[in-house]
């Protein structure tokens, strides 16, 4: 447990890195305020880490976290979807950029984005900037901003990436789950042969940043890379065209880390609507929000006691089971029935799989797929973090309750201890390190803005108010 002292000292570095990653951007006359994930390497705009970037922002200052949702509504296509990076265009640090994704024809005037979605985090981020503002007339005015917007958004999701209307929406890329290497992609990716991927699409994995600014270690190999670039220069010959694309891509899934969060979302949009009067609009998202957990729901395994993604590329229907710590973003479902309950649990509590001394990795310890430095392959990340407390807290259990108090608790330390870095060793035993063993631990950028919000947010909710 942090003490005070120790939580007000961290409250204001994690102040310092919003601050810093700070980034404003004239684009059709129009001033856009938004924070880059970390100026060391992340410098343009992501969709879901922005969405929590403004969860913590509105701590600080209100009006920063709405002009952070602006920007990215600004990057809104016409067909609704909100693409996963906004670009910064004098900055050239990041690879792959701008000119790679080549869609250029739905650019609204100069802002340029690229080309595929994240999950919908957005929702509940306006949800919750708008509950967590003290001027409530300044709150309701952006609701009104941004309802139609968001309208736009879900309607996108619904219509593009649930066209057979299951309940479960369809993601064509990785990148698209923000999970980029996560293990259960593994097998759908590899049926993308090497050799069928033209020398001029491998090449551009020369230019990639990632592995000089930071550690080739803890990044994603070049044969994901080779694949990753090889599915955004096929959308880009498909002219970004999601009908052709959702039937046509050589890999596409139905994840449960992002559909728990659509599931997340359409609640959220209810609520959104009932605050206006939409009561209409609010029963929509209310029954896709049940479809999709009634759906989320099959999903589970009773044999092998987790959640199964789906891999339904080009009409494939295969079973995915790797065991990740996706299988927990279900937990969004309150009182969840009480088999799948007790299964989810036991693996959190078990020493083997997931109750590591610094919880939740990404990948279970015990899986052969488990990497210890590898991005998405075993460290523990904070927003993934963020999402299992919250589940926890729909449950009523008394182990839910502890889990997630330990699971808070240790998120806080570690941050506080560390530093505000992108992701951490799961199996850390001493968070105060030396500084020799710092650079050893510490994984990914540091400065992290995500890390930063994650930080306030959960100070606010878990030890200043005690909400569940
Ligand atoms: C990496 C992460 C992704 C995140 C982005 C910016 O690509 O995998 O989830 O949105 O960095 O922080």
């Amino acid at each position: 447990m942090l003490s005070r002292k120790q939580q007000e000292e961290t409250k204001e570095v994690a102040r310092r890195v919003l601050e810093d990653n700070k980034y404003e951007v004239s684009f059709n006359e129009i001033l856009y305020r938004r924070t880059v994930p970390s100026k060391k390497f992340y410098v343009h705009q992501w969709k879901w880490d922005s969405a929590t970037h403004a969860m913590g922002l509105i701590h600080l200052d209100p009006e920063r976290a709405y002009d952070e949702l602006r920007s990215l509504f600004a990057g809104q296509w016409e067909n609704g979807m909100i693409p996963h990076m906004i670009f910064n265009p004098a900055e050239t640090k990041y690879f792959p950029s701008a000119d790679v994704w080549g869609t250029g024809h739905h650019a609204r005037g100069e802002i340029i984005t690229s080309g595929i979605t994240q999950p919908p985090l957005i929702t509940k981020s306006v949800l919750y900037i708008t509950e967590h503002d003290s001027d409530k007339e300044r709150a309701g005015r952006f609701i009104d901003e941004v309802l139609d917007k968001l309208v736009d958004d879900h309607a996108y999701f619904k219509k593009y990436r649930d066209p057979k209307d299951m309940g479960l929406l369809t993601i064509v890329h990785p990148w698209e789950t923000g999970t980029d290497n996560s293990p259960r992609f593994d097998d759908a990716m590899e049926r993308i042969e090497l050799a069928d991927i033209p020398d001029r699409v491998k090449d551009l994995n020369k230019r990639r940043t990632d592995i000089k600014l930071g550690k080739a270690a803890h990044r994603p190999t070049p044969q994901d890379y080779y694949r990753y670039l090889y599915l955004v220069d096929l959308f880009r010959q498909w002219q970004w065209n999601y009908t052709t694309i959702i039937e046509q891509s050589p890999f596409a899934m139905q994840d449960v880390l992002f559909n728990s969060l659509w599931y997340e979302a359409n609640r959220c949009m209810a609520l959104l609507c009932r605050k206006k009067g939409r009561t209409k609009e609010a029963e929509t998202y209310e029954a896709w929000a049940d479809q999709t957990k009634e759906a989320l729901l099959t999903l589970w395994n009773p044999e092998f006691k987790q959640f199964i993604d789906m891999d339904v590329a080009k009409g494939r229907s295969v079973m995915i089971r790797e065991n990740t710590n996706a299988i927990f973003l279900p937990l969004y479902i309150p009182d969840l029935p009480e088999e799948i309950l007790e299964g989810l649990l036991q693996k959190l509590s078990d020493p083997q799989e997931y109750a590591t001394s610094f919880p939740v990795p990404t990948t279970a310890l015990n899986s052969p797929k488990f990497d210890l430095m590898r991005y998405w392959r075993g460290p523990t990340w904070p927003i993934t973090n963020l999402f299992i407390i919250e589940g926890l807290g729909r449950q009523n259990h008394p182990k839910a309750k502890k889990l997630q108090e330990n699971i808070v608790g240790k998120t806080l330390a570690v941050i506080a201890e560390q530093g505000f870095y992108e992701y951490y060793d799961p199996t850390l035993q001493n968070y105060q390190l030396s500084n020799k063993h710092k650079d050893e631990k510490a994984l990914g950028f540091g400065s992290f803005s995500w890390t930063a919000a994650i930080f306030l947010y959960l100070y606010h909710n878990y030890i200043v108010t005690g909400e569940k």
